[in-house]
C-alpha cells in the first residue's frame, strides 16, 4: 500500500492522489491557502480516493459558514462510499468529520484521540483535535493531544507551533515561546508557531517585541490563507494599538486585516469587528467603517455556528445602524439555543446570550445595561469558545460600560449633592 509524507498508509494506487495527500498535510499544517486546490488536483487523478473528499468536506468545514456546509456534504458521502475498503486509520478520520458535520462535536473529539492514539503521525488528526478543543474552550486537552504525539514528531517544526500555542494557552509561556521560536528556526515559514510567540508577548505586554518579530516574519505569509494571514496581522495591529498609534492600525485594518479579508469568511470578519471594536473603546471614531462591513453579515444572522462570534456579528450589526437584523439574530440565538443538547444550552443561554444582551447595549450606549449583562458572564467566557486575546475584548467592554457607569454616576452625585447636600446619593 502506497504511504504519504508522514508515512501513513493511503488507499489508492495513484501516486499523484498520494502526492496530493502529502501536499494537503502541508498546507493544512501552514495554513496554506492551496489546500482546497491540491485535494482537487489529487482527485483528477482518484476520484474515488475516500481520504481526499473526506479532506476536502473537512476544509469546507473548516470555512464555518452555511454555504461551505453545504459543499461538504456531496465530498462527505463520497468518502463515505468509498470507504468500504480503506485503513482502519482513514475510516476513523471519515467518522470524524461525519460527527464534526453533524455537530457531535464530542464524538468527533474521541475520534480524533483515537486516531492519534493509534497513528500518532497524523498530525492532521491532532490539529483538528486541537481545534475543536480550542472552540470548546478546552486548554488543557488542546495541549494534551499535542504533547503526546511528541515522541513520534520530533523532526515535524509544525507539531512544535501545535505545541507552542497549547504551552500559550495553558499560560506555559516560557515554554510556549521556546518552542514556537525553536519551530521557527527549523523552518521560516512556520505562521502558527509565529502566531503562538505573538500570544506570549502580548500576554506579557513586550509590545516592540512583539512587532519586531511578527513583521520580520510577515513576508512568510503570503502563502497563508486569509484567515491566518489576516490574523497575523490582527496581532500586529493590536501591538500598534498598545502604543496608541491608532493611525497605523487603520492601515492595517485597510491593507492587511480588513483590506485583505475573503469578506464572506466568518473568521476573518470577527477579526475585522473586533479590530473596530478595540479602537472605539481606545474612543477612535470608526463610525464610517461598520457599514462597509456589517452588509457582509446577513448570511451569519441564523448560523450561529460558534457563541463568541456572534458576539461579534451583533454588536457589529448594532454600529451599522442594522437593528432589525442584530433583534433578527438574537432571537434566532434563542431559538438555536433551544436545539441543542443540555450542555451547549446552557452555555449559550446563561453565557452567550446575557453576553450578546451586553454587547447590543454598549453598542447603542446603554452603559449600565451592557454593565448589570456583563458582569455575571465574565468568569464563564471561556465556555464560548476563542482565545484569551479574543476573550479579553468582551472584558474590556465590560469595564469601559463599568467605567462609564461609575463616571455618569458621579456626576449625577455632584449634580445631586449641589441640590441636596445631605440626602441625595445615586448608589448602583
Ligand atoms: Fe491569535
Amino acid at each position: 500500500m502506497l504511504k504519504d509524507a508522514q508515512g501513513l498508509e493511503v488507499s489508492t494506487n495513484s501516486h499523484e492522489a498520494v502526492d496530493a495527500i502529502s501536499s494537503f498535510t502541508n498546507q493544512a499544517l501552514s495554513y496554506g491557502k492551496e489546500a482546497l486546490n491540491v485535494v482537487k488536483q489529487g482527485l483528477v487523478f482518484d476520484p474515488t480516493c475516500a481520504m481526499l473528499h473526506a479532506y476536502a468536506a473537512a476544509y469546507f468545514l473548516s470555512q464555518e459558514n452555511q454555504q461551505a456546509k453545504k459543499q461538504a456534504v456531496p465530498h462527505l458521502r463520497t468518502a463515505i462510499k468509498y470507504s468500504g475498503n480503506v485503513t482502519e486509520r482513514e475510516k476513523l478520520y471519515i467518522q470524524a468529520i461525519s460527527a464534526w458535520a453533524t455537530k457531535k462535536i464530542d464524538v468527533a473529539i474521541a475520534l480524533h484521540e483515537t486516531i492519534t492514539d493509534k497513528y500518532p503521525r497524523d498530525l492532521v488528526s491532532v490539529q483538528q483535535g486541537q481545534y475543536h478543543y480550542f472552540y470548546l474552550g478546552d486548554k488543557q486537552r488542546l495541549l494534551n493531544i499535542a504533547q503526546k504525539v511528541l515522541p513520534q514528531n520530533e523532526d515535524n517544526h509544525f507539531l512544535y507551533g501545535m505545541l507552542a500555542f497549547g504551552l500559550e494557552q495553558c499560560h506555559q509561556l516560557d515554554q510556549a515561546e521556546a518552542m514556537g521560536r525553536m519551530a521557527t528556526s527549523y523552518n521560516r515559514h512556520d505562521p502558527w508557531a509565529h502566531h503562538a510567540v505573538a500570544h506570549v508577548m502580548e500576554t506579557q505586554g513586550r509590545i516592540d517585541e512583539g512587532i519586531a518579530w511578527m513583521e520580520s516574519l510577515a513576508d512568510t505569509w503570503v502563502s497563508c490563507n486569509s484567515m491566518l494571514y489576516t490574523h497575523n496581522w490582527w496581532h500586529i495591529a493590536l501591538y500598534y494599538i498598545e502604543r496608541g498609534d491608532y493611525l497605523h492600525v487603520l492601515q492595517l485594518y485597510d491593507t492587511h486585516v480588513w483590506g485583505r479579508a475573503r469578506k464572506d469568511s466568518p473568521k476573518d470578519q470577527v477579526g475585522a469587528i473586533s479590530l473596530l471594536l478595540r479602537l472605539e473603546l481606545r474612543g477612535v471614531d470608526v463610525s464610517q467603517y461598520w457599514q462597509s462591513l456589517a452588509v457582509y453579515l446577513l448570511p451569519r444572522l441564523h448560523e450561529h455556528a460558534l457563541p463568541f462570534q456572534d458576539l461579534h456579528y451583533v454588536y457589529a450589526l448594532t454600529r451599522a445602524g442594522y437593528t432589525d437584523w442584530a433583534n433578527e439574530m438574537r432571537l434566532s440565538m434563542h431559538e438555536h439555543a433551544l436545539s441543542l443538547s443540555p450542555n451547549q444550552r446552557r452555555q449559550w443561554l446563561e453565557v452567550a446570550i446575557p453576553a450578546a444582551r451586553g454587547l447590543v447595549a454598549y453598542a447603542n450606549g446603554e452603559y449600565l445595561n451592557a454593565f448589570i449583562n456583563l458582569k455575571p458572564v465574565l468568569l464563564r467566557l471561556h465556555e464560548i469558545g476563542g482565545s484569551h486575546a479574543q476573550r479579553a475584548l468582551f472584558e474590556q467592554v465590560y469595564r469601559s460600560a463599568m467605567h462609564r457607569v461609575r463616571s455618569g454616576r458621579d456626576a449625577i452625585n455632584r449634580v445631586l449633592i449641589m441640590i441636596h447636600p445631605r440626602k441625595s446619593k445615586v448608589i448602583f
